[in-house]
Protein backbone atom coordinates (compact mmCIF):
# COMPACT_ATOMS: atom_id res chain seq x y z
CA UNK A 1 0.00 0.00 0.00
CA UNK A 2 0.66 3.18 -0.66
CA UNK A 3 0.91 7.29 1.28
CA UNK A 4 0.84 10.52 -0.67
CA UNK A 5 3.06 12.80 1.50
CA UNK A 6 2.04 16.73 0.51
CA UNK A 7 5.30 18.02 1.58
CA UNK A 8 8.67 17.10 2.00
CA UNK A 9 8.97 15.46 4.99
CA UNK A 10 12.56 14.41 7.11
CA UNK A 11 14.08 10.83 6.07
CA UNK A 12 12.84 9.34 9.38
CA UNK A 13 9.20 9.94 8.24
CA UNK A 14 9.20 8.07 5.41
CA UNK A 15 11.67 5.12 6.93
CA UNK A 16 8.87 5.02 9.44
CA UNK A 17 6.60 3.86 6.97
CA UNK A 18 8.84 1.41 5.17
CA UNK A 19 10.06 -0.10 7.61
CA UNK A 20 6.42 -1.47 8.24
CA UNK A 21 6.27 -2.63 4.13
CA UNK A 22 4.22 0.57 2.96
CA UNK A 23 5.69 2.84 -0.20
CA UNK A 24 5.45 6.44 0.25
CA UNK A 25 5.07 9.05 -2.21
CA UNK A 26 6.04 12.77 -1.59
CA UNK A 27 5.29 16.03 -3.12
CA UNK A 28 8.79 18.28 -3.46
CA UNK A 29 7.57 21.34 -5.43
CA UNK A 30 7.61 24.51 -3.28
CA UNK A 31 3.80 25.21 -3.98
CA UNK A 32 0.51 23.96 -3.09
CA UNK A 33 -0.90 21.75 -4.82
CA UNK A 34 -3.76 22.42 -7.20
CA UNK A 35 -7.04 20.35 -6.25
CA UNK A 36 -6.49 18.33 -9.65
CA UNK A 37 -3.15 17.60 -8.84
CA UNK A 38 -4.12 16.46 -5.12
CA UNK A 39 -7.01 13.67 -6.54
CA UNK A 40 -4.33 13.11 -8.90
CA UNK A 41 -2.15 11.77 -6.55
CA UNK A 42 -4.40 10.26 -3.85
CA UNK A 43 -5.84 8.13 -6.32
CA UNK A 44 -2.80 6.91 -6.96
CA UNK A 45 -2.64 6.18 -3.05
CA UNK A 46 -3.99 4.04 0.20
CA UNK A 47 -3.64 6.98 2.64
CA UNK A 48 -3.22 10.54 2.61
CA UNK A 49 -0.32 12.46 4.70
CA UNK A 50 -2.07 16.03 4.70
CA UNK A 51 0.48 18.68 5.32
CA UNK A 52 -0.16 21.97 4.56
CA UNK A 53 -3.53 23.80 3.79
CA UNK A 54 -5.15 21.29 1.00
CA UNK A 55 -8.86 21.58 1.47
CA UNK A 56 -10.19 18.12 1.83
CA UNK A 57 -14.01 18.95 0.42
CA UNK A 58 -16.54 17.29 -0.74
CA UNK A 59 -15.71 16.81 -4.31
CA UNK A 60 -12.23 15.34 -3.64
CA UNK A 61 -13.55 12.52 -0.95
CA UNK A 62 -15.90 11.52 -3.28
CA UNK A 63 -13.30 11.05 -6.24
CA UNK A 64 -10.90 9.76 -3.36
CA UNK A 65 -13.59 7.38 -1.61
CA UNK A 66 -11.05 4.49 -1.94
CA UNK A 67 -8.47 6.48 0.68
CA UNK A 68 -8.50 4.19 3.60
CA UNK A 69 -7.24 7.00 6.06
CA UNK A 70 -6.65 10.97 5.82
CA UNK A 71 -4.35 11.80 8.31
CA UNK A 72 -3.81 16.02 8.83
CA UNK A 73 -0.36 16.85 10.55
CA UNK A 74 -2.14 19.35 12.19
CA UNK A 75 -4.60 19.80 15.09
CA UNK A 76 -7.27 22.04 13.02
CA UNK A 77 -9.18 20.49 10.71
CA UNK A 78 -11.45 23.32 9.48
CA UNK A 79 -10.34 22.78 5.58
CA UNK A 80 -11.99 19.61 5.90
CA UNK A 81 -15.36 18.74 5.43
CA UNK A 82 -16.05 15.96 8.42
CA UNK A 83 -19.69 15.08 7.63
CA UNK A 84 -19.03 13.82 3.90
CA UNK A 85 -15.73 12.24 5.32
CA UNK A 86 -17.82 10.36 7.75
CA UNK A 87 -20.57 9.41 5.22
CA UNK A 88 -17.72 8.16 2.95
CA UNK A 89 -16.17 6.33 5.39
CA UNK A 90 -13.14 7.90 5.87
CA UNK A 91 -11.31 8.16 8.80
CA UNK A 92 -9.54 11.36 9.41
CA UNK A 93 -6.68 12.10 11.65
CA UNK A 94 -5.22 14.71 13.52
CA UNK A 95 -2.52 16.07 15.83
CA UNK A 96 -3.78 17.54 18.95
CA UNK A 97 -2.04 17.75 22.40
CA UNK A 98 1.58 18.10 20.99
CA UNK A 99 1.54 21.07 20.32
CA UNK A 100 -0.71 22.90 22.96
CA UNK A 101 2.33 24.05 24.90
CA UNK A 102 4.41 25.10 21.98
CA UNK A 103 1.47 27.21 20.49
CA UNK A 104 0.58 28.81 23.83
CA UNK A 105 4.00 29.87 24.13
CA UNK A 106 3.71 31.94 20.63
CA UNK A 107 0.85 33.76 21.73
CA UNK A 108 2.66 34.48 24.89
CA UNK A 109 5.29 35.63 22.91
CA UNK A 110 3.13 38.19 20.80
CA UNK A 111 1.66 39.36 23.46
CA UNK A 112 5.03 40.39 25.40
CA UNK A 113 5.91 41.80 21.64
CA UNK A 114 3.04 43.45 21.41
CA UNK A 115 2.55 45.24 25.23
CA UNK A 116 6.25 46.59 24.72
CA UNK A 117 6.38 46.77 20.92
CA UNK A 118 9.17 44.98 20.73
CA UNK A 119 9.15 43.92 16.94
CA UNK A 120 8.81 47.44 16.53
CA UNK A 121 11.74 48.60 17.99
CA UNK A 122 13.56 46.43 16.55
CA UNK A 123 12.90 47.44 13.00
CA UNK A 124 13.59 50.88 14.41
CA UNK A 125 16.88 50.36 15.58
CA UNK A 126 17.18 49.25 11.50
CA UNK A 127 15.70 52.46 10.06
CA UNK A 128 18.73 54.27 12.02
CA UNK A 129 16.58 55.67 14.50
CA UNK A 130 18.41 54.64 17.89
CA UNK A 131 19.55 57.94 19.04
CA UNK A 132 19.77 59.25 22.58
CA UNK A 133 17.81 58.53 25.76
CA UNK A 134 14.43 59.54 26.26
CA UNK A 135 12.47 58.60 29.31
CA UNK A 136 9.29 58.87 27.33
CA UNK A 137 10.28 57.89 24.56
CA UNK A 138 9.32 53.68 23.34
CA UNK A 139 7.00 53.07 26.12
CA UNK A 140 4.94 50.25 26.38
CA UNK A 141 2.12 48.80 28.79
CA UNK A 142 2.62 46.37 32.07
CA UNK A 143 1.42 43.08 31.86
CA UNK A 144 1.52 42.22 35.74
CA UNK A 145 -2.12 41.85 37.28
CA UNK A 146 -3.81 42.65 33.89
CA UNK A 147 -6.84 40.40 32.95
CA UNK A 148 -6.31 37.66 29.82
CA UNK A 149 -9.28 36.71 28.24
CA UNK A 150 -10.18 34.15 26.64
CA UNK A 151 -11.95 33.01 23.47
CA UNK A 152 -12.38 29.21 23.08
CA UNK A 153 -9.70 27.79 26.49
CA UNK A 154 -9.37 24.27 25.41
CA UNK A 155 -5.64 22.85 25.26
CA UNK A 156 -4.17 25.60 24.27
CA UNK A 157 -5.68 28.36 26.17
CA UNK A 158 -5.21 26.14 29.28
CA UNK A 159 -1.63 26.13 28.92
CA UNK A 160 -1.75 30.22 27.87
CA UNK A 161 -3.89 30.84 30.97
CA UNK A 162 -1.20 28.83 33.48
CA UNK A 163 1.89 31.22 31.66
CA UNK A 164 0.53 33.99 32.05
CA UNK A 165 -1.01 33.41 36.06
CA UNK A 166 2.33 32.10 36.84
CA UNK A 167 4.80 35.14 34.66
CA UNK A 168 2.66 38.05 35.42
CA UNK A 169 -0.13 36.99 38.15
CA UNK A 170 -3.00 37.36 35.70
CA UNK A 171 -6.28 36.70 36.42
CA UNK A 172 -8.26 34.76 33.83
CA UNK A 173 -11.95 34.89 32.11
CA UNK A 174 -12.69 33.05 29.28
CA UNK A 175 -15.75 32.44 26.64
CA UNK A 176 -16.59 28.69 25.61
CA UNK A 177 -19.96 27.24 25.17
CA UNK A 178 -19.50 24.54 27.97
CA UNK A 179 -17.52 25.09 31.19
CA UNK A 180 -13.85 24.11 31.62
CA UNK A 181 -13.51 22.71 35.19
CA UNK A 182 -10.18 22.19 34.96
CA UNK A 183 -9.22 25.77 34.54
CA UNK A 184 -11.43 27.07 37.27
CA UNK A 185 -10.36 24.60 39.83
CA UNK A 186 -6.53 24.94 38.88
CA UNK A 187 -6.35 28.38 37.33
CA UNK A 188 -9.39 30.06 39.22
CA UNK A 189 -10.51 30.73 35.60
CA UNK A 190 -14.05 32.49 35.52
CA UNK A 191 -16.70 31.88 32.52
CA UNK A 192 -17.57 35.17 31.42
CA UNK A 193 -20.82 36.34 28.42
CA UNK A 194 -18.07 37.02 25.55
CA UNK A 195 -19.79 41.05 25.82
CA UNK A 196 -18.12 40.93 29.01
CA UNK A 197 -14.86 39.01 27.67
CA UNK A 198 -14.94 41.72 25.44
CA UNK A 199 -15.52 44.56 27.89
CA UNK A 200 -12.99 43.14 30.45
CA UNK A 201 -9.79 41.64 28.86
CA UNK A 202 -7.12 43.60 28.40
CA UNK A 203 -5.39 40.81 26.56
CA UNK A 204 -8.09 38.73 24.67
CA UNK A 205 -6.69 35.81 23.17
CA UNK A 206 -8.64 33.41 20.23
CA UNK A 207 -8.23 29.99 20.49
CA UNK A 208 -11.56 28.73 18.94
CA UNK A 209 -12.05 26.22 16.08
CA UNK A 210 -12.73 28.01 13.07
CA UNK A 211 -16.47 27.46 11.79
CA UNK A 212 -20.08 29.64 10.64
CA UNK A 213 -20.24 30.45 13.89
CA UNK A 214 -16.89 31.85 14.35
CA UNK A 215 -15.96 33.19 10.99
CA UNK A 216 -14.74 36.77 11.33
CA UNK A 217 -16.67 36.97 14.75
CA UNK A 218 -13.69 39.89 15.51
CA UNK A 219 -14.88 42.62 13.50
CA UNK A 220 -15.62 46.36 13.87
CA UNK A 221 -18.60 45.77 16.38
CA UNK A 222 -16.92 43.13 18.52
CA UNK A 223 -13.40 45.60 18.85
CA UNK A 224 -15.62 48.42 19.30
CA UNK A 225 -16.85 47.26 23.05
CA UNK A 226 -12.98 45.92 23.92
CA UNK A 227 -11.02 48.73 26.07
CA UNK A 228 -8.99 51.01 24.21
CA UNK A 229 -5.84 49.88 25.65
CA UNK A 230 -7.10 45.93 25.28
CA UNK A 231 -4.40 43.77 23.05
CA UNK A 232 -5.94 41.38 20.59
CA UNK A 233 -3.92 37.94 19.79
CA UNK A 234 -5.01 34.76 17.34
CA UNK A 235 -2.98 32.23 16.94
CA UNK A 236 -5.90 30.19 15.62
CA UNK A 237 -7.21 30.95 12.42
CA UNK A 238 -7.08 34.07 10.95
CA UNK A 239 -10.53 33.63 9.08
CA UNK A 240 -11.75 34.70 13.13
CA UNK A 241 -11.00 37.95 12.86
CA UNK A 242 -12.14 40.55 10.26
CA UNK A 243 -8.43 42.04 9.10
CA UNK A 244 -9.48 45.36 7.89
CA UNK A 245 -11.95 45.88 10.84
CA UNK A 246 -8.76 44.98 12.92
CA UNK A 247 -6.45 47.43 11.64
CA UNK A 248 -8.88 50.22 12.00
CA UNK A 249 -9.45 49.55 15.45
CA UNK A 250 -5.72 49.98 16.01
CA UNK A 251 -5.70 53.08 13.79
CA UNK A 252 -8.24 55.06 15.75
CA UNK A 253 -7.45 53.82 19.42
CA UNK A 254 -10.47 51.54 20.04
CA UNK A 255 -7.87 49.12 20.84
CA UNK A 256 -4.00 49.25 22.15
CA UNK A 257 -2.55 46.40 19.49
CA UNK A 258 -2.80 43.04 17.80
CA UNK A 259 -0.26 40.31 17.54
CA UNK A 260 -1.28 37.46 15.07
CA UNK A 261 -0.03 34.50 14.12
CA UNK A 262 -2.56 33.63 11.67
CA UNK A 263 -3.77 36.05 9.31
CA UNK A 264 -6.79 37.42 6.98
CA UNK A 265 -5.85 36.26 4.34
CA UNK A 266 -3.31 34.01 4.67
CA UNK A 267 -0.12 34.17 3.86
CA UNK A 268 -0.39 38.02 4.44
CA UNK A 269 0.84 40.46 1.75
CA UNK A 270 4.47 42.00 2.53
CA UNK A 271 2.55 45.44 2.02
CA UNK A 272 -0.33 44.43 4.79
CA UNK A 273 -0.70 48.26 6.54
CA UNK A 274 -0.61 45.76 10.03
CA UNK A 275 2.86 44.90 9.51
CA UNK A 276 4.04 48.77 10.19
CA UNK A 277 2.05 49.65 12.83
CA UNK A 278 4.29 49.83 16.04
CA UNK A 279 1.64 47.92 18.41
CA UNK A 280 1.47 44.88 15.89
CA UNK A 281 3.43 41.71 15.83
CA UNK A 282 2.91 39.52 12.88
CA UNK A 283 3.89 35.93 12.63
CA UNK A 284 4.24 33.43 9.35
CA UNK A 285 1.59 30.63 11.14
CA UNK A 286 4.17 29.47 13.19
CA UNK A 287 2.48 28.49 16.21
CA UNK A 288 3.62 24.79 16.58
CA UNK A 289 7.21 25.44 14.16
CA UNK A 290 9.95 24.11 17.12
CA UNK A 291 11.67 20.91 16.17
CA UNK A 292 10.54 19.07 18.79
CA UNK A 293 7.11 19.88 18.34
CA UNK A 294 6.74 19.51 14.29
CA UNK A 295 8.62 16.14 15.45
CA UNK A 296 5.85 14.77 17.55
CA UNK A 297 2.97 16.05 15.07
CA UNK A 298 4.38 14.29 12.21
CA UNK A 299 5.10 10.79 14.43
CA UNK A 300 1.58 10.98 15.37
CA UNK A 301 0.44 11.35 11.65
CA UNK A 302 2.43 8.40 10.84
CA UNK A 303 0.77 6.55 13.34
CA UNK A 304 -2.53 7.64 12.57
CA UNK A 305 -1.98 6.37 8.71
CA UNK A 306 -0.44 3.35 9.55
CA UNK A 307 -3.51 2.19 12.07
CA UNK A 308 -5.73 3.29 8.93
CA UNK A 309 -3.97 1.14 6.21
CA UNK A 310 -4.39 -2.00 8.78
CA UNK A 311 -7.86 -1.37 9.04
CA UNK A 312 -7.30 -0.34 13.10
CA UNK A 313 -9.04 2.97 14.46
CA UNK A 314 -6.84 5.54 14.60
CA UNK A 315 -5.20 7.15 17.84
CA UNK A 316 -6.60 10.50 17.16
CA UNK A 317 -9.80 10.25 15.17
CA UNK A 318 -11.86 13.43 14.33
CA UNK A 319 -14.84 11.38 13.20
CA UNK A 320 -15.00 8.73 15.45
CA UNK A 321 -18.43 7.84 14.57
CA UNK A 322 -17.32 6.79 11.23
CA UNK A 323 -16.45 3.73 13.20
CA UNK A 324 -20.15 3.14 14.15
CA UNK A 325 -21.54 2.88 10.66
C1 LIG B 1 -2.69 23.39 13.39
O1 LIG B 1 -2.14 22.40 13.86
O2 LIG B 1 -3.92 23.45 13.20
C2 LIG B 1 -1.82 24.54 13.03
O3 LIG B 1 -2.51 25.73 12.93
C3 LIG B 1 -1.10 24.25 11.74
O4 LIG B 1 -2.00 24.38 10.69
Amino acid sequence: MKVFITRQVPPVIKQAFTDQGFQTAEWTERRNLTPEELIRYAKESDGLFSVGSNRIDRSFLQECRHLKVIALCSVGYDRVDVPAATELGIPIGNTPGVLSKTTADTAFLLMQNVARKALHMHKEILRGNWDFFDPMANLGVELTGKTLGIYGLGRIGFELAKSCRLAFDMPVIYHNRGRNEQAEKELGARRVSFDELLRQSDILSVHANLSDETREVFNRDTFSKMKSSAIFINTARGQLHREDDLRQAIETGTIWGAGLDVTNPEPSASDNPLLDMPTVAVLPHIGSATVETRMKMMQLTVANIIAGLRDEKLPHCVNPEVYLR
